[in-house]
């Protein structure tokens, strides 16, 4: 062996991650790939690949061994609101409009005091980073300085996401909104400080929802988005009362998606589209050729009485899709939890809505919290070679019981039963954060 090749040898060993214990992972929804005392290995941070036996290649290396526990990829929470955690389970019985005002709105105002934002985002980062979630697209507030604080902390935590600052021009309370100009400055300069300030924590533009932002301000984030070659969030569709005031305000679009269509903002790198509930099936096609990802958030969609998303007729078009929390439309921001609400709504969706349309799987629905929210980063959320390595190590020995159960068996019972005290060890991009 010449002397390069036994130097590279080494750089090669010393980026390798090698853990052991019971692997499962959904390469696509129609199946889990299991594989019982597997190992699954990295290298910089990037699968090569899952192993009932530790190829000759790695021996030597180090194997982190974790035992009975299950392995599986981290899970992706497409859509949620860090500044609404502290106001989880609240206002449950209002639906979406009124939420906004007497709830969501009133606590987002106190994002203008630093040392709330502080204490309230330290409280967030730290929930998010101790449950199964390694990476999140997520809404601030429309203020700067609070969202930068939210940043910083996010980039600590090793969690991989993209945060929004929020842009409200119109029919929002006095102390919510931004004139359009500001709203436009302040972007443009925020974007570019965040690009060069962070690794991980990555600006996403971030219009609220059309009722809380004019054409002239959506338009030029729009161009925002295309300057930068950076992504879009907003919400779409989520609530009757709000698709109507959207016609109202925009009588010349055809439809919600319509709107955002024309000013740019449905084919962005890509757009993220939350809630999508009550798509026609022109906009489902649309959202499928502008490749936008339609974001589901079951639970938040049950507790503001919002409706049930049709997510296999979405599936069967051909549109992409993540799964979201949406904190604090939804009250838990676990996505576990979320994989068993996207079950239990696709379930009575079924059979309240329409018998033709079959209920989700568990793999379906495990497949969307993880590969297919995960798409958005590109090779994320499957241990296929290539991807990048996320992983969560969940101790189930405690709710798997006595009898003989397969390492799907013990994913379903993870997802309804376990909680954030399962969680032994999370890895993001290789790097170990818990
Ligand atoms: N639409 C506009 N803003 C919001 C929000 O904060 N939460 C939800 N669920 N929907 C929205
Ligand atoms: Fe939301």
């Amino acid at each position: 062996m010449s002397a390069t090749a036994e130097l590279k040898g080494a750089i090669f060993l010393k980026n390798t991650l090698i853990l052991k214990g019971n692997i499962i992972y959904a390469a696509s929804g129609s199946e889990l790939t299991a594989v019982e005392n597997g190992y699954l290995v990295s290298e910089a941070g990037v699968v090569a690949g899952v192993f009932p036996q530790l190829p000759e290649r790695y021996a030597g290396s180090e194997v982190r061994d974790y035992g009975d526990s299950l392995i599986i990829p981290g899970l992706v929470d497409l859509h949620l609101h860090a500044p609404q955690f502290a106001i989880r389970g609240m206002g449950m019985d209002l639906e979406l409009i009124p939420w906004l005002n007497q709830y969501a709105f009133a606590e987002e105002k106190k994002y203008s005091d630093l040392e709330y934002a502080a204490a309230a985002y330290s409280a967030f980062c730290a929930a998010l980073k101790s449950g199964v979630t390694t990476r999140a697209a997520i809404f601030a507030s429309l203020h700067v300085p609070a969202t930068e604080i939210l940043m910083d902390m996010l980039e600590q935590s090793g969690l991989v996401t993209y945060v929004g600052k929020v842009n409200m021009d119109r029919n929002s309370p006095d102390y919510l909104v931004e004139s359009t100009r500001d709203s436009i400055s302040d972007t443009e300069s925020w974007v570019r400080r965040s690009l060069e300030t962070y690794r991980n924590t990555k600006p996403i533009i971030t219009p609220r929802f059309v009722p809380s932002c004019t054409a002239e301000l959506m338009t030029a984030l729009g161009e925002i988005a295309a300057r930068y070659n950076l992504p879009v969030q907003s919400h779409l569709s989520e609530n009757v009362n709000e698709i109507k005031w959207v016609k109202e305000l925009h009588p010349d679009c055809e439809t919600y998606s319509d709107v955002y269509d024309r000013c740019g903002l449905f084919g962005q790198q890509p757009t993220i589209m939350a809630h999508c509930v009550y798509l026609t099936d022109y906009e489902m096609d649309l959202v499928r050729e502008r490749g936008v990802l339609a974001v589901h958030c079951p639970q938040s969609n049950i507790n503001i009485s919002s409706g049930i998303a049709p997510v296999r007729r979405m599936l069967d078009k051909g549109v992409k899709m993540g799964l979201g929390t949406d904190v604090a439309g939804g009250f838990s921001i676990s996505m576990f939890r979320a994989v068993a609400d996207a079950i239990q709504a696709s379930k009575m969706y079924a059979v309240l809505v329409d018998r033709s349309q079959a209920p989700l799987t568990l793999a379906e629905a495990f497949y969307i919290a993880t590969k297919g929210g995960g798409s958005f980063w590109g090779s994320v959320g499957s241990f296929e070679p290539g991807y990048e390595m996320d992983a969560v190590v969940i101790d189930d020995s405690d709710i798997i019981g006595n009898s003989p159960l397969t390492l799907a068996q013990r994913l379903e019972r993870a997802v309804h039963l376990s909680d954030d005290r399962h969680v032994k060890a999370k890895y993001v991009r290789g790097e170990q954060v818990m």
